[in-house]
């Protein structure tokens, strides 16, 4: 199979995978991990076929909804790979891809780092911030019964997992807690550049918020 058929065979896959998917992770978000990734590629050195593969299948199991497993993603996507007879090489470095791609640090140590898993995780951060991070945002809130502000309930950094986890902070707090603070954990030259657009364009959202909250123009 030449690389151009694998990669059409694992889009056909990992859209019937994730076609009962909740919203946030979603054939679309998906595709859109992937058009940035693409976008990170014209400026970076990497292989773009792992690229591709990790973009792809980086949310092809969310642990969230598989009693916390971390490794049922990576496992699946090996799995695939395997049947399409890709290279072992790539199939490994997949498999990190998708391992490392949301590392949150604590306890275990970060022991794999390669341009390609620093360009799938750009994309993937890119897609929590800006105008689709703001919609993304709104969107979980809701699903998760959270109000969209509350001028008492001040935001929490540096929270714990667990904290995170149990927190019901309303969902204008996410944005102090995670998504601005997104900008300066990119790891590429062009994915930093992105990120800065649609950092401004949040803060510019944030302001307008607060101004219609108060009820000013
Ligand atoms: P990822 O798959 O990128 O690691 P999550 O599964 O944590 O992200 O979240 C999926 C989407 O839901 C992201 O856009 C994220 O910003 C949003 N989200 C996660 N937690 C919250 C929260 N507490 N409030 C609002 N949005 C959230
Ligand atoms: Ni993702």
């Amino acid at each position: 199979m030449t690389q151009k058929e694998i990669i059409a065979h694992t889009v056909n896959y990992v859209k019937e995978t994730l076609k009962d998917a909740e919203g946030g992770h979603d054939w679309f978000h998906i595709e859109r991990v992937y058009k940035n990734s693409l976008l990170i590629l014209k400026e970076e050195e990497a292989d773009a076929f792992t690229v591709e593969l990790g973009a792809l299948l980086h949310d092809i199991a969310d642990s969230k909804f598989h009693g916390g497993d971390e490794t049922v993603g990576p496992k699946k996507a090996r799995e695939f790979l395997e049947s399409l007879g890709v290279d072992k090489s790539v199939i490994d470095h997949v498999e990190n891809i998708i391992k490392y791609i949301s590392f949150k640090g604590g306890n275990t140590k970060q022991n794999f780092r390669s341009p390609e898993l620093n360009i799938v995780q750009d994309a993937d951060r890119l897609d929590a911030i800006g105008a689709i991070g703001i919609a993304r945002a709104f969107n979980y809130g809701g699903f998760k019964d959270r109000g969209l502000y509350d001028p008492a309930i001040e935001p929490k950094l540096n929270m714990t997992k667990e904290e995170y986890k149990k927190s019901t902070a309303p969902t204008i707090n996410h944005f102090y807690e995670k998504l601005l603070l997104l900008k300066d954990r990119m790891n590429t030259e062009s994915g930093k550049k992105i990120a800065e657009g649609r950092h401004n364009f949040m803060k510019q959202y944030l302001e307008q918020f607060y101004s219609e909250w108060n009820g000013k123009l």
